[in-house]
């Protein structure tokens, strides 16, 4: 099919992206999968020979490179090789997949575990293979794609309440008739704007209402609570999520996905969710590097209180400048900027000076509200923190986004 002679819809979709893409390059606009050639420390990496300040990575604890995380997955190569040989139901499951859920389990206080090759993959499956038609599962309005994914997968009812609006999911609970299956799911840490899930309302209202609880962790394992668990230590609740997915591609330095809770769920997951079943587990190294990443969040826990310092220094320091941030509290941090093209050049502007942050523009944030969706982790230092504050408060100036 040749795209500059048809005119069907795919070409058309097509077309619009290339064209805008094109228009993005052609103006020194386009920042996307730019070639990062070495990380260096957590808090920079060399692009095209330049060294820049790292602000667009989710790997809050600065945990890649770990010498115990990477000895752990060299380890486990010599030991395993590099593959899984097929599905794990069938071809085996290696000992450090047992280990891995196992170390996930108790990190959760749960009683069992089970990964998938994504997070992605996991709320895909995880949400399909639960709810069916006749169900109903009620999301919230900010929640991860994957998500929302999961829940057009399953065939289910699918409702949406306001953004983090607790009368609003009461009343689409109460609009469930009550004998049916519900599922409530939500992010504990939005990935776009950087707030936490309102976690005790909305786990007394599963509870008044009979609903199931899944919470996916991308975003709080290891920036909430004392020991990095995530939303339940951050409210000083203990198991009142039924599903607790998380990913292994965040904080954790490794690829892959999990869901922890009682044994009978993860028992039937293992036997009835696709992505189990069809689909190659994790390679050895990643299931090692992870399991490895657990412990040292425990061992290391100053981690967790440099990332969170880190958080509110640069959040402190965008407000006082004028920005806004929204209700971020977290290390995921909005700098708002109106307009798609004021994301664009605040984003060229910073790029130049050698920060690495990226824009954030419609359609995947509401017109208008489009911005610099910026990271810190607990590999930056104060004063680097400083450094990135200075360039992103003269570039908002001379674009006329803050006075
Ligand atoms: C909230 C949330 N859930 C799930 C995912 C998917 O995780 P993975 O990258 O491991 O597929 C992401 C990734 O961006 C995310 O932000």
């Amino acid at each position: 099919m040749d795209i500059h002679t048809t005119d069907d819809a795919v070409t058309r979709r097509i077309r619009f992206f290339t064209e805008r893409e094109d228009r993005l390059r052609g103006n020194d606009l386009y920042f996307y999968n730019q070639p990062v050639e070495e990380i260096r420390g957590g808090s920079r990496v060399i692009v095209k020979g330049r060294e820049m300040g790292m602000y667009a990575s989710y790997s809050y604890l600065g945990l890649i490179g770990h010498p115990r995380i990477n000895a752990a997955a060299k380890a486990a190569v010599d030991k395993f090789g590099t593959g899984t040989n097929g599905v794990r139901l069938l071809a085996g499951t290696l000992t450090i997949h047992t280990e891995l859920e196992e170390t996930i389990a108790a990190y959760k206080h749960a009683e069992a575990a089970i990964t998938y090759s994504s997070g992605y993959v996991t709320n895909l499956t995880v949400i399909s293979t639960l709810m069916g038609r006749g169900d109903f599962v009620i999301s919230d309005k900010l929640n991860h794609a994957s998500i929302v994914d999961g829940c057009l997968m399953s065939g289910a009812e699918f409702r949406r309440f306001k953004h983090n609006d607790m009368t609003e999911l009461e009343r689409r609970l109460q609009q469930t008739p009550a004998d049916a299956a519900k599922l409530v799911v939500a992010d504990a840490v939005f990935s776009m704007d950087g707030d936490v899930l309102d976690l005790p309302k909305t786990a007394e209202l599963c509870k008044k209402y009979n609903a199931w609880l899944m919470i996916d962790e991308a975003h709080s394992v290891g920036v909430l609570g004392k020991t990095g668990r995530g939303i339940e230590e951050h409210f000083g609740l203990d198991d009142v999520i039924d599903i607790k997915m998380g990913t292994l591609s965040k904080t954790i330095p490794s690829v892959g996905g999990y869901v922890a809770g009682k044994k009978e769920l993860i028992r039937y997951l293992s036997h009835a969710s696709r992505a189990f079943i069809f689909s190659a587990a994790l390679p050895p190294a990643q299931a090692a590097a992870a399991n490895e990443a657990f412990k040292v969040i425990l061992d290391e826990p100053w981690r967790i209180k440099k990332v969170n310092a880190n958080g509110r220094q640069f959040i402190a320091g965008l407000k006082a400048a004028g920005f806004d941030t929204m209700l971020t509290t977290t290390a995921i941090v909005p700098v708002m900027c109106g307009t798609d093209e004021r994301a664009y050049q605040l984003t060229q502007s910073c790029q130049h000076k050698n920060l690495f942050v990226l824009p954030v523009v419609s359609p995947a944030v509401p017109e208008g509200q489009a911005r610099l969706r910026a990271t810190v982790t607990a590999a930056h230092e104060p004063g680097e923190i400083d450094h990135a504050l200075g360039v992103i408060t003269e570039a908002g100036r001379e674009i006329g986004i803050i006075q």
